[in-house]
C-alpha cells in the first residue's frame, strides 16, 4: 500500500518486534504500533490495532514466532503452548488466525528459526494471494461498474493488496472507470474510516453510505455488483463476514445484484460443515453505545451516542448462506459456493 508516496505493509516483523499500522487511529493520524512481545501482539489483535482476517492471521503468526523467540529453555513446550492459547483467544472468528498459529507452532517445534521463517512466509503468501484475487476478480468488473463493499477488506485487512478490494484496485490501475459504494459499517465504521481512507489514497471515486442505504441504492439500480471479504468460510460455502453483510446479501439477491465473496483459501475452514459451526465473536457493548473521533487537538475522544442507561448487544459477524453467494473469488480462481467445488481447491481439508 502507498501512504503519502511510501510503500507500507499492514503488518511486518523485524528482529523480535512486530510492527502494525495502528488502525484505531486511522484515518485521523497515521502511526505504527510496535509489539515487542507476543503479549503485545495479542493486545494489538484484541484491541483491533490490527484487524481484518488476513492481517490478523499475519500478526498471529508473527506473535507465535515471538513466543518461540522468547521461550525459556526450561518449560519451553508449555510456554509456547500457553502462548498459542493466548493468541488464539484474542479473536475467535477469523480463520486465518488459527491457520497461522497452527503452522508456525508446527514449524517452531522443529526450530525457532523455522518458526520465524514460517511466519514470514505466511505473511508473504497473504500478500501474493491478494494479488491473485485481484487478477481473478478484475475479470468480473466491467467498465463503469458501481461496486458496493462492506467493512474493510482492503490493504489494511490483509498484508498488502486485500481481498474484496484487490479486484477494485486492479481494475482501477488497469484504467477501468469504476465507482465504489463504501458501507459505513457500524459500530466500528471500518467502511467509513478505513475503506474510504484507502480509496482516497488510491484515487478511486467513491461515496460512503449509511449501512441502511444499501437496499435503497440497489432498488434504484445504482449498484452493479457487490464484493465483500470473509472471516471464515465453511465447507459448504456459508460465509462469516462483518455484521451487516447478511442484510446486504439478502437485498442484493432480491434486486438481482451479483453478490461475491473474496478470500484466500486460508480463510476456509473444512472443519465447519456449515455456517452454524462458525463461532461468532461478541464484542463490548461500548462499541455501540459510544463513538470515537478526534477533538480539535487531534486527540481521539469517546462520545456517547445512545440513550444513557440503555444496554446494547454487539455481535461482530454474521453468516451469509451459500445460496446467496454468486461466487467466491480465491487465489486459485472463482469457486462456486458448494462442498464439491470447494473440495477441489482444498482437497486435503484442514490440518486441525
Ligand atoms: O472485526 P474486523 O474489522 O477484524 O472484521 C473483519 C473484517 O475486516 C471484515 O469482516 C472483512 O470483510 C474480512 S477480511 C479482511
Amino acid at each position: 500500500m502507498i501512504v503519502k508516496g511510501t510503500h507500507y505493509k499492514t503488518v511486518w516483523m523485524e528482529g523480535q518486534s512486530v510492527f502494525h499500522i495502528e488502525q484505531n487511529k486511522l484515518p485521523f493520524s497515521f502511526a505504527i504500533f510496535e509489539a515487542k512481545t507476543y503479549q503485545d501482539t495479542c493486545h494489538a489483535i484484541s484491541s483491533m490495532i490490527v484487524r481484518g482476517a488476513g492481517a490478523i492471521g499475519a500478526s498471529a503468526g508473527f506473535g507465535m514466532a515471538q513466543a518461540f523467540l522468547s521461550a525459556p529453555k526450561e518449560g519451553f513446550k508449555s510456554y509456547v503452548e500457553r502462548a498459542r492459547q493466548e493468541i488464539e483467544a484474542t479473536r475467535p472468528t477469523a480463520r486465518n488466525l488459527f491457520f497461522a498459529t497452527e503452522r508456525v507452532f508446527e514449524a517452531g517445534m522443529k526450530s525457532v528459526d523455522e518458526a520465524v521463517a514460517c511466519a514470514q512466509q505466511l505473511a508473504a503468501e497473504n500478500d501474493a494471494d491478494g494479488e491473485q484475487i485481484g487478477i481473478y476478480g478484475d475479470g468480473l468488473i466491467k467498465e463503469g461498474y458501481r461496486i458496493m463493499t462492506h467493512c474493510n477488506a482492503g490493504w489494511l485487512g490483509f498484508v498488502d493488496w486485500g481481498s474484496a478490494l484487490a479486484p477494485i484496485y486492479r481494475a482501477h490501475r488497469s484504467g477501468k472507470r469504476i465507482f465504489v459504494w463504501a458501507d459505513e459499517t457500524r459500530p466500528r465504521s471500518q467502511g467509513a474510516r478505513l475503506t474510504a481512507w484507502e480509496m482516497v489514497n488510491e484515487g478511486i471515486d467513491h461515496r460512503i453510505v449509511p449501512d441502511n442505504a444499501g437496499a435503497y441504492l440497489m432498488a434504484q439500480r445504482q449498484v452493479d455488483m457487490m464484493i465483500v471479504g470473509a472471516d471464515r468460510i465453511a465447507a459448504n460455502g456459508d460465509t462469516a463476514n462483518k455484521i451487516g453483510t447478511l442484510e446486504k446479501a439478502i437485498a442484493a439477491n432480491f434486486y438481482g445484484v451479483p453478490f461475491y465473496v473474496a478470500a484466500p483459501t486460508s480463510t476456509f475452514d473444512m472443519n465447519c460443515a456449515s455456517g452454524v459451526d462458525i463461532p461468532i465473536e461478541e464484542r463490548s457493548e461500548d462499541e455501540v453505545l459510544y463513538q470515537t473521533g478526534p477533538d480539535e487537538h487531534g486527540d481521539i475522544r469517546k462520545v456517547q451516542v445512545c440513550a444513557p442507561g440503555s444496554k446494547a448487544v454487539n455481535p461482530a459477524f454474521d453468516v451469509t448462506p451459500a445460496s446467496l453467494i454468486k461466487g467466491i473469488i480465491t487465489e486459485k480462481g472463482i469457486v462456486e459456493p458448494n462442498l464439491e467445488a470447494i473440495k477441489k481447491i482444498i482437497p486435503h481439508g484442514n490440518r486441525t
